[in-house]
């Protein structure tokens, strides 16, 4: 991350414990960082019942206001949930979302509070749905937000609640400035008997129009 994404971060997250975040955010592994070019492209998308169970698409994504631009927006549907159906639209996968047990508030402020107070007690917020059976998965495709340069804490949670181990993990986010972050390197820390490959990084102001950048992704990594 260079000085002006370092800056944007902090005005994103309100100044909060980003230097200490930051000094851990090496990445260590490929990502694709993609800011998308404009191209109108359908959002609805489903699970594919026809995977023969090889690749999982796990995600968490948080509806109501968020940043966009150095502004406000108060989405409907969270920019990573876009990005996980464009995902399952083109490719064989079965679909999983995380939900919290506890409802993240639709305010901005409120949420990034919480995920402080969450990052400082290492807490590891409930998940309210059954967590799924990952036995016959190869692959997992792991989604979120990147939340204060690293993955929000019930990411945690899911990837300790289920056995990942001999599994090939792509991490995909979306984020305002801060790209990937540290949330490939976090996955690398958690699961250190999968493989983590080459992840996907958009930016969520422009979610709807990366289905380009989704499909070439997809492409290389062999989906
Ligand atoms: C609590 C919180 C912390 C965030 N921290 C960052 C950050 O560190 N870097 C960044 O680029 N974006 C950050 N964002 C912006 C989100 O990553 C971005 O808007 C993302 O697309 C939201 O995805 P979602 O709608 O699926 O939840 C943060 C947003 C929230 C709510």
């Amino acid at each position: 991350m260079n000085r002006r994404d370092f800056l944007a971060a902090g005005a994103v997250l309100g100044g909060t414990v980003l230097a200490t975040v930051l000094a851990a955010c090496t990445p260590n592994r490929e990502t694709t960082m993609t800011t998308p070019t404009p191209t109108p492209q359908p959002t609805e998308g489903a699970s594919s019942p026809d995977s023969g169970g090889r690749v999982l698409l796990a995600y968490f994504s948080r509806p109501g206001e968020n940043y966009y631009y150095g502004d406000r927006i108060d989405l409907d549907v969270g920019n990573t949930q876009v990005v996980a159906e464009m995902i399952a639209a083109a490719t064989t996968v079965d679909v999983y979302r995380i939900e919290p047990a506890d409802p993240y508030p639709d305010d901005y402020e409120e949420t990034v509070q919480r995920n402080v107070r969450e990052e400082n007690d290492d807490a590891r917020p409930a998940i309210a749905n059954p967590l799924p059976d990952v036995s016959d998965y190869d692959i997992v495709l792991l989604g979120s937000p990147v939340w204060n340069v690293q993955t929000p804490m019930i990411m945690r949670t899911f990837v300790e609640g289920v056995d990942l181990a001999g599994k090939t993990i792509h991490p995909f986010v979306t984020y305002a400035v801060s790209g990937m972050g540290r949330v490939d390197s976090d996955y690398v820390d958690l699961c250190p008997d999968s493989t983590i490959a080459e992840g996907l990084a958009v930016q969520g102001e422009a979610a709807a129009q990366a289905q380009p950048d989704v499909q070439a992704w997809l492409r290389r990594i062999g989906l």
